[in-house]
Protein backbone atom coordinates (compact mmCIF):
# COMPACT_ATOMS: atom_id res chain seq x y z
CA UNK A 1 0.00 0.00 0.00
CA UNK A 2 1.38 3.36 -0.93
CA UNK A 3 0.58 6.72 0.88
CA UNK A 4 0.91 10.00 -0.47
CA UNK A 5 1.71 13.59 1.27
CA UNK A 6 2.19 16.74 -0.25
CA UNK A 7 5.02 18.70 0.95
CA UNK A 8 7.15 21.42 -0.98
CA UNK A 9 10.65 22.41 -1.56
CA UNK A 10 12.61 25.81 -2.23
CA UNK A 11 13.99 27.68 -5.40
CA UNK A 12 14.75 30.90 -4.22
CA UNK A 13 11.77 32.40 -3.03
CA UNK A 14 9.78 30.15 -5.69
CA UNK A 15 7.68 26.76 -4.31
CA UNK A 16 7.87 23.54 -6.05
CA UNK A 17 5.12 20.79 -4.50
CA UNK A 18 7.15 17.67 -3.48
CA UNK A 19 4.65 14.76 -3.10
CA UNK A 20 5.60 12.45 -0.70
CA UNK A 21 5.00 8.60 -1.05
CA UNK A 22 5.48 6.29 1.46
CA UNK A 23 5.18 2.35 0.76
CA UNK A 24 5.40 -0.32 3.25
CA UNK A 25 6.26 -3.53 1.43
CA UNK A 26 7.19 -7.39 2.81
CA UNK A 27 10.75 -7.81 3.17
CA UNK A 28 14.23 -7.62 4.98
CA UNK A 29 13.35 -5.20 7.33
CA UNK A 30 14.92 -1.72 5.97
CA UNK A 31 13.51 1.84 5.83
CA UNK A 32 15.17 3.97 2.51
CA UNK A 33 14.49 7.56 1.27
CA UNK A 34 15.10 8.19 -2.61
CA UNK A 35 14.25 11.48 -4.43
CA UNK A 36 17.85 13.31 -4.34
CA UNK A 37 17.22 13.85 -0.57
CA UNK A 38 20.57 16.04 0.84
CA UNK A 39 21.97 15.22 4.55
CA UNK A 40 19.32 16.36 6.83
CA UNK A 41 17.03 14.79 4.74
CA UNK A 42 18.60 11.23 4.89
CA UNK A 43 19.02 12.09 8.53
CA UNK A 44 15.04 12.05 9.18
CA UNK A 45 14.86 8.31 9.19
CA UNK A 46 16.02 8.56 12.50
CA UNK A 47 14.23 11.34 13.66
CA UNK A 48 11.17 9.64 12.45
CA UNK A 49 11.69 6.31 13.89
CA UNK A 50 12.33 7.77 17.42
CA UNK A 51 8.97 10.60 17.11
CA UNK A 52 7.11 7.19 16.47
CA UNK A 53 8.81 5.37 19.44
CA UNK A 54 8.22 8.56 21.42
CA UNK A 55 3.98 8.11 21.26
CA UNK A 56 4.46 4.24 21.29
CA UNK A 57 4.38 3.27 17.89
CA UNK A 58 7.47 0.79 16.42
CA UNK A 59 7.73 0.96 12.91
CA UNK A 60 6.66 -2.41 11.04
CA UNK A 61 9.73 -4.95 10.58
CA UNK A 62 9.38 -4.77 6.71
CA UNK A 63 10.88 -2.72 3.44
CA UNK A 64 9.95 1.01 3.74
CA UNK A 65 10.49 3.26 1.37
CA UNK A 66 9.77 6.82 1.18
CA UNK A 67 9.89 8.55 -2.33
CA UNK A 68 9.95 12.34 -2.97
CA UNK A 69 8.83 13.50 -6.23
CA UNK A 70 9.84 14.53 -8.35
CA UNK A 71 12.67 12.27 -8.16
CA UNK A 72 15.29 14.98 -10.07
CA UNK A 73 14.43 17.80 -8.04
CA UNK A 74 17.47 18.16 -5.05
CA UNK A 75 15.45 18.20 -1.22
CA UNK A 76 16.73 20.49 1.06
CA UNK A 77 16.07 21.16 4.87
CA UNK A 78 14.50 19.59 7.81
CA UNK A 79 10.77 20.47 6.60
CA UNK A 80 10.76 16.77 5.44
CA UNK A 81 10.41 14.91 8.34
CA UNK A 82 6.65 15.17 9.29
CA UNK A 83 5.65 15.17 5.74
CA UNK A 84 7.67 11.37 5.82
CA UNK A 85 6.23 10.58 9.59
CA UNK A 86 2.82 11.79 8.57
CA UNK A 87 3.11 9.56 5.47
CA UNK A 88 4.13 6.63 7.78
CA UNK A 89 0.78 6.68 10.09
CA UNK A 90 -1.20 7.15 6.88
CA UNK A 91 -0.02 3.83 5.56
CA UNK A 92 0.15 2.31 9.07
CA UNK A 93 -3.64 2.93 9.56
CA UNK A 94 -3.40 5.74 12.13
CA UNK A 95 -3.87 8.92 10.38
CA UNK A 96 -6.94 9.24 7.54
CA UNK A 97 -5.00 8.76 3.87
CA UNK A 98 -7.68 10.95 2.20
CA UNK A 99 -8.02 13.67 4.88
CA UNK A 100 -4.23 14.05 4.52
CA UNK A 101 -4.17 14.65 1.26
CA UNK A 102 -5.75 18.25 1.20
CA UNK A 103 -3.26 19.50 3.47
CA UNK A 104 0.54 20.72 2.23
CA UNK A 105 2.85 19.41 5.66
CA UNK A 106 5.96 21.05 6.86
CA UNK A 107 7.64 20.42 10.07
CA UNK A 108 10.69 18.94 11.74
CA UNK A 109 10.52 16.37 14.13
CA UNK A 110 12.51 16.20 17.23
CA UNK A 111 12.98 13.05 19.21
CA UNK A 112 10.62 13.25 21.74
CA UNK A 113 7.69 13.57 18.95
CA UNK A 114 7.79 17.50 19.23
CA UNK A 115 7.35 19.69 15.60
CA UNK A 116 9.69 22.11 15.67
CA UNK A 117 9.83 25.47 14.01
CA UNK A 118 11.12 25.16 10.12
CA UNK A 119 11.88 28.07 7.66
CA UNK A 120 10.10 28.90 4.60
CA UNK A 121 6.20 28.38 6.03
CA UNK A 122 5.02 31.36 4.59
CA UNK A 123 5.63 31.07 1.43
CA UNK A 124 4.80 27.60 1.61
CA UNK A 125 1.34 28.88 3.09
CA UNK A 126 0.63 31.49 0.48
CA UNK A 127 1.39 28.37 -2.41
CA UNK A 128 -1.15 26.32 -0.60
CA UNK A 129 -3.63 29.02 -0.84
CA UNK A 130 -3.16 28.85 -4.83
CA UNK A 131 -3.68 25.17 -5.23
CA UNK A 132 -6.75 24.98 -2.85
CA UNK A 133 -4.94 22.94 -0.16
CA UNK A 134 -4.61 23.59 3.47
CA UNK A 135 -1.66 23.74 5.79
CA UNK A 136 -0.10 21.21 9.02
CA UNK A 137 2.73 23.31 9.90
CA UNK A 138 4.61 23.79 13.14
CA UNK A 139 2.61 25.29 15.93
CA UNK A 140 5.62 27.79 16.02
CA UNK A 141 5.12 29.12 12.10
CA UNK A 142 1.60 28.59 12.79
CA UNK A 143 0.60 32.34 13.17
CA UNK A 144 3.20 33.02 9.89
CA UNK A 145 1.11 30.34 7.53
CA UNK A 146 -2.17 32.97 8.93
CA UNK A 147 -1.00 35.76 7.13
CA UNK A 148 -0.88 33.37 3.91
CA UNK A 149 -5.18 34.45 3.49
CA UNK A 150 -8.52 31.57 3.73
CA UNK A 151 -6.70 28.15 4.25
CA UNK A 152 -7.20 25.53 7.07
CA UNK A 153 -4.28 25.55 9.22
CA UNK A 154 -3.15 22.60 11.53
CA UNK A 155 -0.58 23.90 13.73
CA UNK A 156 0.49 21.05 16.20
CA UNK A 157 2.84 21.24 18.96
CA UNK A 158 4.02 17.96 18.69
CA UNK A 159 3.02 14.28 16.49
CA UNK A 160 0.68 13.37 19.24
CA UNK A 161 -1.52 16.26 19.08
CA UNK A 162 -1.42 15.90 15.21
CA UNK A 163 -3.09 12.24 16.01
CA UNK A 164 -5.34 13.38 18.25
CA UNK A 165 -6.65 15.80 16.48
CA UNK A 166 -7.74 13.84 13.39
CA UNK A 167 -8.67 11.11 15.68
CA UNK A 168 -11.24 13.85 17.54
CA UNK A 169 -9.90 13.67 20.72
CA UNK A 170 -8.24 16.80 21.30
CA UNK A 171 -9.34 19.16 17.71
CA UNK A 172 -6.94 22.16 17.70
CA UNK A 173 -8.31 25.62 16.55
CA UNK A 174 -6.77 28.10 13.92
CA UNK A 175 -3.46 29.74 14.88
CA UNK A 176 -3.94 33.69 14.92
CA UNK A 177 -2.09 35.92 12.61
CA UNK A 178 0.65 37.86 14.51
CA UNK A 179 2.37 41.39 14.01
CA UNK A 180 5.55 41.85 15.31
CA UNK A 181 5.83 44.66 17.77
CA UNK A 182 7.33 47.97 16.66
CA UNK A 183 8.48 49.51 19.53
CA UNK A 184 11.70 48.21 18.79
CA UNK A 185 15.12 49.75 18.68
CA UNK A 186 14.38 51.88 15.66
CA UNK A 187 11.66 54.00 16.34
CA UNK A 188 13.38 54.88 19.67
CA UNK A 189 15.96 56.68 17.70
CA UNK A 190 15.15 60.26 16.94
CA UNK A 191 16.86 62.54 14.63
CA UNK A 192 16.77 65.08 17.84
CA UNK A 193 19.45 63.72 19.58
CA UNK A 194 21.69 64.90 16.30
CA UNK A 195 23.44 68.37 16.83
CA UNK A 196 24.23 70.50 13.89
CA UNK A 197 24.62 68.47 11.08
CA UNK A 198 22.04 70.36 8.87
CA UNK A 199 22.97 69.30 5.86
CA UNK A 200 23.37 65.77 6.45
CA UNK A 201 19.87 65.90 7.93
CA UNK A 202 18.66 67.42 5.01
CA UNK A 203 20.31 64.49 2.16
CA UNK A 204 19.08 62.01 4.74
CA UNK A 205 15.39 63.18 4.52
CA UNK A 206 15.85 63.59 0.81
CA UNK A 207 16.89 59.96 0.97
CA UNK A 208 14.12 58.94 2.77
CA UNK A 209 11.69 60.54 0.57
CA UNK A 210 12.64 59.52 -2.73
CA UNK A 211 14.42 56.10 -1.50
CA UNK A 212 17.42 57.45 -3.41
CA UNK A 213 20.76 55.22 -2.20
CA UNK A 214 23.48 57.93 0.09
CA UNK A 215 27.04 58.16 0.94
CA UNK A 216 28.41 59.70 4.00
CA UNK A 217 32.00 60.90 4.33
CA UNK A 218 33.68 62.60 7.54
CA UNK A 219 35.93 62.09 9.93
CA UNK A 220 35.41 59.74 13.09
CA UNK A 221 32.59 60.65 15.74
CA UNK A 222 31.06 63.17 13.59
CA UNK A 223 27.61 61.27 14.05
CA UNK A 224 27.63 59.56 10.58
CA UNK A 225 26.21 55.74 12.23
CA UNK A 226 24.04 57.82 14.46
CA UNK A 227 22.59 59.50 10.97
CA UNK A 228 22.20 55.69 9.66
CA UNK A 229 20.40 54.46 12.21
CA UNK A 230 17.84 57.36 12.20
CA UNK A 231 16.81 56.34 8.65
CA UNK A 232 14.20 53.70 9.38
CA UNK A 233 11.93 55.69 11.61
CA UNK A 234 11.81 58.13 8.67
CA UNK A 235 10.61 55.71 6.33
CA UNK A 236 6.83 54.87 5.88
CA UNK A 237 5.63 51.30 6.85
CA UNK A 238 5.04 48.76 4.43
CA UNK A 239 2.26 48.51 2.61
CA UNK A 240 0.52 44.76 3.77
CA UNK A 241 1.60 43.18 0.11
CA UNK A 242 4.95 44.85 0.45
CA UNK A 243 5.14 43.54 4.14
CA UNK A 244 4.30 39.80 2.95
CA UNK A 245 6.34 39.82 0.43
CA UNK A 246 9.66 41.24 2.75
CA UNK A 247 8.29 38.14 4.97
CA UNK A 248 8.41 35.70 2.48
CA UNK A 249 12.25 35.91 2.39
CA UNK A 250 12.68 35.97 6.24
CA UNK A 251 10.96 33.17 6.44
CA UNK A 252 12.68 31.20 3.68
CA UNK A 253 15.81 32.52 5.88
CA UNK A 254 15.10 31.37 9.21
CA UNK A 255 14.71 34.67 10.39
CA UNK A 256 10.90 35.41 11.22
CA UNK A 257 11.04 35.93 14.99
CA UNK A 258 7.90 33.40 16.38
CA UNK A 259 6.29 33.63 13.23
CA UNK A 260 5.76 37.64 13.39
CA UNK A 261 5.26 39.50 10.47
CA UNK A 262 6.75 43.42 10.84
CA UNK A 263 5.29 46.68 9.02
CA UNK A 264 8.55 47.98 9.44
CA UNK A 265 11.28 48.31 6.87
CA UNK A 266 14.31 46.38 7.48
CA UNK A 267 17.21 47.88 8.13
CA UNK A 268 20.19 45.45 8.03
CA UNK A 269 24.07 46.24 8.75
CA UNK A 270 26.25 43.90 8.20
CA UNK A 271 29.69 43.83 9.49
CA UNK A 272 32.65 44.47 6.89
CA UNK A 273 33.85 41.53 7.16
CA UNK A 274 30.66 39.91 5.44
CA UNK A 275 31.65 37.28 2.89
CA UNK A 276 29.97 37.25 -0.69
CA UNK A 277 27.60 34.58 -0.24
CA UNK A 278 26.71 35.83 3.00
CA UNK A 279 25.59 39.48 1.49
CA UNK A 280 23.78 38.48 -1.77
CA UNK A 281 23.09 35.01 -1.02
CA UNK A 282 24.40 31.71 -2.13
CA UNK A 283 26.55 29.14 -0.19
CA UNK A 284 26.32 25.02 -0.11
CA UNK A 285 22.63 25.49 0.97
CA UNK A 286 21.30 28.78 -1.15
CA UNK A 287 19.74 31.01 1.40
CA UNK A 288 18.81 34.50 1.01
CA UNK A 289 22.00 37.09 1.72
CA UNK A 290 22.04 40.24 3.21
CA UNK A 291 20.83 42.08 0.26
CA UNK A 292 17.39 40.29 -0.27
CA UNK A 293 17.49 40.32 3.39
CA UNK A 294 16.92 44.31 3.60
CA UNK A 295 14.20 43.85 0.36
CA UNK A 296 12.22 47.31 -0.02
CA UNK A 297 14.32 48.31 3.00
CA UNK A 298 17.53 49.71 3.66
CA UNK A 299 20.87 47.94 3.39
CA UNK A 300 23.83 50.20 5.67
CA UNK A 301 27.57 49.71 4.60
CA UNK A 302 29.05 51.34 7.44
CA UNK A 303 33.06 51.70 7.34
CA UNK A 304 32.82 50.92 2.99
CA UNK A 305 35.98 50.77 2.46
CA UNK A 306 36.80 47.95 4.63
CA UNK A 307 34.14 45.62 2.87
CA UNK A 308 36.43 43.18 0.80
CA UNK A 309 36.16 44.13 -2.89
CA UNK A 310 34.72 41.37 -4.15
CA UNK A 311 31.66 42.08 -1.77
CA UNK A 312 31.32 45.57 -2.89
CA UNK A 313 31.41 44.63 -6.53
CA UNK A 314 29.05 41.98 -5.90
CA UNK A 315 26.44 44.62 -5.25
CA UNK A 316 26.28 45.93 -9.00
CA UNK A 317 24.55 43.97 -10.62
CA UNK A 318 21.64 43.35 -7.72
CA UNK A 319 21.47 47.29 -7.37
CA UNK A 320 20.57 47.94 -11.13
CA UNK A 321 17.90 45.12 -11.61
CA UNK A 322 16.41 44.85 -7.96
CA UNK A 323 17.32 41.01 -7.96
CA UNK A 324 19.64 38.66 -7.63
CA UNK A 325 20.30 35.79 -9.49
CA UNK A 326 22.88 33.16 -7.96
CA UNK A 327 23.57 30.63 -10.94
CA UNK A 328 24.12 26.66 -9.42
CA UNK A 329 25.13 23.59 -11.24
CA UNK A 330 21.84 22.10 -10.83
CA UNK A 331 19.22 25.17 -10.77
CA UNK A 332 19.07 29.46 -11.04
CA UNK A 333 17.93 31.08 -7.96
CA UNK A 334 16.44 34.33 -8.29
CA UNK A 335 15.65 36.34 -4.64
CA UNK A 336 14.33 39.80 -5.26
CA UNK A 337 16.75 42.80 -3.33
CA UNK A 338 15.29 46.32 -3.83
CA UNK A 339 17.60 47.93 -1.37
CA UNK A 340 18.31 51.49 -0.47
CA UNK A 341 22.15 51.48 0.19
CA UNK A 342 23.26 53.66 2.62
CA UNK A 343 27.07 53.75 2.91
CA UNK A 344 29.45 55.98 5.65
CA UNK A 345 33.08 55.84 5.58
CA UNK A 346 36.04 57.84 6.56
CA UNK A 347 37.67 60.28 4.18
CA UNK A 348 41.35 58.74 4.86
CA UNK A 349 42.58 55.67 7.28
CA UNK A 350 43.29 58.24 10.00
CA UNK A 351 39.89 59.74 9.01
CA UNK A 352 41.37 63.75 9.41
CA UNK A 353 41.93 64.62 6.15
CA UNK A 354 40.33 67.77 6.28
CA UNK A 355 41.87 69.00 9.49
CA UNK A 356 45.69 69.95 9.27
CA UNK A 357 45.98 69.79 13.08
CA UNK A 358 44.92 66.40 13.30
CA UNK A 359 45.89 64.80 9.78
CA UNK A 360 48.95 62.25 9.68
CA UNK A 361 51.60 62.75 6.94
CA UNK A 362 50.58 60.69 4.20
CA UNK A 363 47.57 63.19 3.72
CA UNK A 364 46.50 63.95 1.11
CA UNK A 365 48.12 60.81 -0.49
CA UNK A 366 46.08 58.54 2.09
CA UNK A 367 43.20 59.45 1.14
CA UNK A 368 43.59 58.19 -2.31
CA UNK A 369 44.55 55.28 -1.45
CA UNK A 370 41.74 54.83 1.18
CA UNK A 371 39.11 55.82 -1.48
CA UNK A 372 40.00 53.80 -4.41
CA UNK A 373 39.11 50.62 -2.64
CA UNK A 374 35.91 51.66 -3.48
CA UNK A 375 35.47 51.60 -7.52
CA UNK A 376 34.04 54.12 -9.56
CA UNK A 377 30.84 51.90 -10.74
CA UNK A 378 29.95 51.51 -7.30
CA UNK A 379 30.28 55.11 -6.19
CA UNK A 380 28.26 56.09 -9.75
CA UNK A 381 25.32 53.76 -7.98
CA UNK A 382 25.46 56.30 -5.16
CA UNK A 383 22.68 59.20 -5.69
CA UNK A 384 23.66 61.26 -2.57
CA UNK A 385 27.39 61.86 -1.32
CA UNK A 386 27.10 63.96 1.58
CA UNK A 387 30.07 65.00 4.02
CA UNK A 388 29.44 64.87 7.09
CA UNK A 389 32.20 67.38 9.25
CA UNK A 390 33.01 67.29 12.19
CA UNK A 391 31.01 69.05 14.81
CA UNK A 392 32.40 72.59 16.37
CA UNK A 393 32.02 72.76 20.21
CA UNK A 394 29.82 75.28 19.54
CA UNK A 395 27.50 72.85 17.69
CA UNK A 396 27.67 70.68 20.59
CA UNK A 397 26.71 73.14 23.12
CA UNK A 398 23.35 74.10 21.19
CA UNK A 399 19.94 72.95 22.61
CA UNK A 400 18.50 70.32 20.79
CA UNK A 401 16.98 70.97 17.59
CA UNK A 402 13.54 71.79 17.28
CA UNK A 403 12.36 69.50 15.06
CA UNK A 404 12.47 66.10 15.37
CA UNK A 405 11.73 62.22 13.22
CA UNK A 406 7.74 63.16 13.47
CA UNK A 407 7.87 66.25 11.63
CA UNK A 408 10.64 65.15 8.83
CA UNK A 409 8.33 61.80 8.55
CA UNK A 410 5.10 63.91 7.73
CA UNK A 411 7.21 65.60 4.89
CA UNK A 412 8.80 62.60 3.76
CA UNK A 413 5.37 60.74 3.89
CA UNK A 414 3.70 63.40 1.79
CA UNK A 415 6.29 63.43 -0.34
CA UNK A 416 6.01 60.09 -1.43
CA UNK A 417 2.17 60.57 -1.56
CA UNK A 418 3.05 62.84 -4.24
CA UNK A 419 4.86 60.31 -6.09
CA UNK A 420 2.20 57.27 -6.09
CA UNK A 421 -0.39 59.63 -7.09
CA UNK A 422 2.27 60.83 -10.18
CA UNK A 423 2.86 57.25 -10.82
CA UNK A 424 -0.93 56.06 -10.70
CA UNK A 425 -2.05 59.26 -12.66
CA UNK A 426 0.72 57.77 -15.47
CA UNK A 427 -0.38 54.29 -15.26
CA UNK A 428 3.41 53.00 -14.00
CA UNK A 429 2.86 49.83 -12.39
CA UNK A 430 5.93 48.17 -10.16
CA UNK A 431 7.53 51.43 -9.31
CA UNK A 432 7.27 52.76 -5.49
CA UNK A 433 9.55 55.74 -5.37
CA UNK A 434 11.72 58.19 -7.82
CA UNK A 435 14.65 56.36 -7.10
CA UNK A 436 12.94 53.39 -9.36
CA UNK A 437 11.71 55.59 -11.97
CA UNK A 438 13.33 54.47 -15.25
CA UNK A 439 13.71 54.75 -19.27
CA UNK A 440 10.82 56.14 -20.14
CA UNK A 441 9.03 56.90 -17.61
CA UNK A 442 11.55 58.83 -15.97
CA UNK A 443 11.61 60.99 -19.02
CA UNK A 444 8.22 62.09 -19.08
CA UNK A 445 7.87 62.48 -15.27
CA UNK A 446 11.20 64.17 -14.63
CA UNK A 447 10.72 66.84 -17.64
CA UNK A 448 13.02 70.02 -15.78
CA UNK A 449 12.41 73.44 -17.19
CA UNK A 450 14.03 75.62 -19.58
CA UNK A 451 16.43 76.77 -17.44
CA UNK A 452 17.17 73.49 -15.33
CA UNK A 453 18.04 71.62 -18.52
CA UNK A 454 20.51 73.73 -19.54
CA UNK A 455 22.34 73.80 -16.08
CA UNK A 456 22.12 70.15 -16.40
CA UNK A 457 23.65 69.76 -20.29
CA UNK A 458 26.58 72.28 -18.81
CA UNK A 459 27.45 70.13 -15.56
CA UNK A 460 27.13 66.91 -17.73
CA UNK A 461 30.20 68.19 -19.31
CA UNK A 462 32.07 70.12 -16.50
CA UNK A 463 31.39 67.22 -14.28
CA UNK A 464 31.80 64.52 -16.51
CA UNK A 465 28.48 62.75 -14.99
CA UNK A 466 27.86 59.16 -16.96
CA UNK A 467 24.47 58.31 -18.47
CA UNK A 468 23.57 56.37 -15.17
CA UNK A 469 24.74 59.58 -12.87
CA UNK A 470 22.57 61.90 -15.52
CA UNK A 471 19.40 59.77 -14.50
CA UNK A 472 20.42 59.89 -11.22
CA UNK A 473 20.53 64.15 -11.05
CA UNK A 474 17.15 63.51 -12.49
CA UNK A 475 15.52 61.68 -9.96
CA UNK A 476 16.69 63.46 -6.75
CA UNK A 477 15.63 66.66 -8.40
CA UNK A 478 12.20 64.66 -8.65
CA UNK A 479 12.58 64.33 -4.74
CA UNK A 480 14.06 67.31 -3.93
CA UNK A 481 10.76 68.98 -6.00
CA UNK A 482 8.00 66.60 -4.36
CA UNK A 483 9.34 67.40 -0.68
CA UNK A 484 8.90 71.27 -2.01
CA UNK A 485 5.65 70.16 -3.45
CA UNK A 486 6.67 71.75 -6.36
CA UNK A 487 4.53 70.06 -9.67
CA UNK A 488 7.75 71.04 -12.00
CA UNK A 489 11.39 70.07 -11.87
CA UNK A 490 13.15 73.84 -12.02
CA UNK A 491 16.65 74.90 -12.15
CA UNK A 492 16.59 75.35 -8.22
CA UNK A 493 15.91 71.26 -7.79
CA UNK A 494 18.57 70.34 -10.54
CA UNK A 495 21.63 72.53 -8.36
CA UNK A 496 20.72 71.10 -5.43
CA UNK A 497 20.30 67.65 -7.12
CA UNK A 498 24.29 67.96 -8.51
CA UNK A 499 25.46 69.51 -4.86
CA UNK A 500 24.78 65.72 -4.23
CA UNK A 501 27.34 63.87 -6.42
CA UNK A 502 30.49 66.67 -6.39
CA UNK A 503 32.88 64.28 -4.32
CA UNK A 504 31.86 61.66 -7.30
CA UNK A 505 32.58 64.07 -9.32
CA UNK A 506 35.87 64.88 -7.84
CA UNK A 507 37.50 61.95 -7.83
N1 LIG B 1 25.98 65.43 15.64
C1 LIG B 1 26.06 64.83 16.82
N2 LIG B 1 25.22 65.17 17.81
C2 LIG B 1 25.31 64.58 19.02
N3 LIG B 1 26.19 63.59 19.32
C3 LIG B 1 27.05 63.22 18.40
C4 LIG B 1 27.02 63.80 17.09
N4 LIG B 1 28.00 63.22 16.37
C5 LIG B 1 28.57 62.30 17.15
N5 LIG B 1 28.02 62.29 18.38
C6 LIG B 1 28.43 61.42 19.49
O1 LIG B 1 29.54 60.65 19.05
C7 LIG B 1 29.25 59.26 19.08
C8 LIG B 1 29.81 58.58 17.83
O2 LIG B 1 29.07 58.94 16.69
P1 LIG B 1 29.00 58.01 15.43
O3 LIG B 1 29.20 56.60 15.84
O4 LIG B 1 27.78 58.32 14.69
O5 LIG B 1 30.28 58.52 14.65
P2 LIG B 1 30.77 58.10 13.21
O6 LIG B 1 30.73 59.33 12.38
O7 LIG B 1 30.02 56.94 12.75
O8 LIG B 1 32.28 57.72 13.50
P3 LIG B 1 33.22 56.62 12.82
O9 LIG B 1 33.70 57.19 11.54
O10 LIG B 1 34.32 56.46 13.79
O11 LIG B 1 32.42 55.40 12.67
C9 LIG B 1 27.76 59.16 19.18
O12 LIG B 1 27.38 58.02 19.88
C10 LIG B 1 27.38 60.42 19.92
O13 LIG B 1 27.51 60.22 21.29
MG1 LIG C 1 30.53 54.93 12.47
Amino acid sequence: MVARVNTVAFQGIQVMPVDVQVQIAAGLPAFTIVGLPDKAVGESRERVRAALSAIGLALPPKRITVNLAPADLPKEGSHYDLPIAAGLLAVMGVLPADELEAFTILGELALDGAVSAVSGVLPAAIDAVARGLGMICPRACGGEAAWAGELEILAPASILQLVNHFKGSQVMGPPEPKLADDDGVGRLLDLKDIKGQETAKRALEVAAAGGHNMLMIGPPGSGKSMLAARLPGLLPDLTPEEALSVSMIHSLAGELKDGRISRRRPFRGPHHSISVAAMVGGGSRVRPGEMSLSHMGVLFLDELPEFARPVLEALRQPMESGEVLIARANAHVAYPARVQLVAAMNPCRCGHLDDPALACARAPRCALDYQSRISGPVFDRIDLHIEVPALSAADLTLPPPAEGTAEVAARVAAARARQHARFAAAGIVGCRSNAELDGEALERLVAPDEAGRALLTQAVGHMRLSARGYHRVLRVARTLADLEGAEDVSRIHIAEALSYRRIAAGR
